[in-house]
């Protein structure tokens, strides 16, 4: 993503950091994020680097999966590993924080929240049947690591069979998708 977009804007600057850890001399006027906060675990430090990159006044604007995002799958994933004494909640790769979590962690940062919404946003997928199962391949291998091939597609087919009342209607997956916007200003 990152190469295709340093080519279609050769004027920018672009770099692959770690969001808890990029430090830059130069203060920017706004810090903007879209579906990838809530891989950052350490959300505390995630806010730090935020904090730091902006320039009094400057604006933060992020959207993320928030408190009960994709609950369904999660469950689901959780169900299918617990077949195998496997706990999913120890390899939960994400983030979903309540409105008043994030807001809290954004104020006891410095930054004065002047914006926030929390709302459901279920999300058709693309793929027909197999779209969940293309939905999981790519983004919740976390969960099914050290599974050999095999008993890594017997525990996708349960998920899928487990998730499929709640999520699959009329030839179409649709994922639970519940996301988190805010818009904060450092004072
Ligand atoms: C999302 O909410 O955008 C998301 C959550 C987990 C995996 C992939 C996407």
């Amino acid at each position: 993503m990152v190469e295709q977009a340093a080519r279609k804007y050769p004027s920018l600057d672009f770099a692959v950091e770690d969001a808890t850890a990029f430090r830059s001399p130069r203060e920017f006027d706004a810090v903007f994020s879209n579906a990838a906060l809530h891989w950052v675990k350490d959300a505390g430090a995630a806010v730090e680097t935020v904090r730091l990159a902006l320039r009094p006044g400057g604006r933060f604007v992020a959207e993320l999966g928030g408190r009960g995002n994709v609950a369904a799958v999660v469950a689901a994933v959780t169900e299918a590993l617990a077949e195998k004494d496997i706990s999913a909640a120890e390899r939960d790769p994400w983030y979903f924080p309540s409105l008043a979590e994030y807001a809290g962690l954004l104020e006891r940062s410095g930054l004065r929240v002047v914006h926030a919404g929390h709302f459901d946003r279920p999300t058709p997928l693309e793929g027909g049947e197999d779209g969940l199962l293309h939905w999981l391949e790519t983004f919740g291998g976390e969960f099914f690591r050290g599974l050999s091939g095999e008993e890594r597609r017997l525990v996708l087919d349960r998920v899928v069979e487990k998730a499929r009342p709640a999520l699959y209607r009329e030839g179409v997956w649709t994922v639970d998708y519940v996301r988190l916007r805010v818009a904060a200003v450092k004072g």
